[in-house]
């Protein structure tokens, strides 16, 4: 089948160490889940191509950035070109959704659109298969609103709850931008077929 347009959105996935990004990233572009911790070193990516509708198909690449790398010197170089971020912290561990705060200051002091607005970013509170007693509505709510926060949910990679519905909100947003600034500057658009290499297949709005 051939796509009218093929894009590749490149999105973070950020927390602390330990908040289950790895294991985000596994459940939803290989559906595995492990027990074990084997902690990440820089970062990971994963690939996992989604057929948005009949005219679009998402090389989806999530980057997934070690809990340890908040202020290491190569973030920049891992945030460069992301256009979505989910950030992640651990419901078992409350001290996680403290961090949350600066790990959303870091992207929006690093990442502009180019069609100069804010990154999307969705709130993950996970391990919801442990534990939901200590769920504060009120304060994430504030702290979204506060922040520009998409939403939150309560996931678990372990039973691959609400994974698909955070990921399609911010491919749903993402698409939105990407429309928004090739109606700005139609010459930019980019149409692509699935045969086209891989290189070509680069789309960052
Ligand atoms: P760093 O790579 O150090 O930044 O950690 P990480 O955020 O990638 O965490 P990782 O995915 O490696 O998960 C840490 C531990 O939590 C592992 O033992 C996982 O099996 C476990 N874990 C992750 N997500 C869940 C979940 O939703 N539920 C449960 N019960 N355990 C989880
Ligand atoms: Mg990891």
């Amino acid at each position: 089948m051939e796509y009218k347009r093929e894009l590749l959105f490149k999105i973070l996935v950020l927390g602390d160490f330990g908040v289950g990004k790895t294991s985000i990233v596994k459940r939803y572009a290989e559906d595995t889940f492990s027990p074990s911790y084997k902690i990440t070193i820089g970062a990971d990516f994963a690939l996992r191509t989604i057929e948005w509708n009949k005219d679009t198909r998402i090389n989806l690449q999530l980057w997934d950035i070690a809990g340890h790398e908040r202020f290491g010197s190569l973030t920049s170089v891992y945030y460069r070109y992301a256009l979505a971020a989910a950030v992640v912290f651990d419901l078992t561990r409350p001290a996680t959704f403290d961090s949350i705060d600066k790990w959303v200051t870091d992207l929006r002091d690093r990442i502009t659109l180019p069609n100069g607005s804010d990154i999307p970013i969705i709130l993950l509170a996970n391990k919801g298969d442990i534990t939901t007693s200590n769920i504060e509505t009120e304060k994430l709510n504030a702290f979204c609103t506060k922040h520009k926060i998409l939403t939150w949910l309560i996931t678990s990679a372990k039973e691959n709850i609400n994974l698909d519905e955070a990921m399609n909100k911010l491919m749903k947003v993402t698409i939105e931008n990407v429309d928004q600034t090739h109606t700005q500057s139609p010459k930019e658009q980019i149409i692509l077929t699935s045969d086209s290499k891989p290189q070509k297949r680069l789309c960052f709005i």
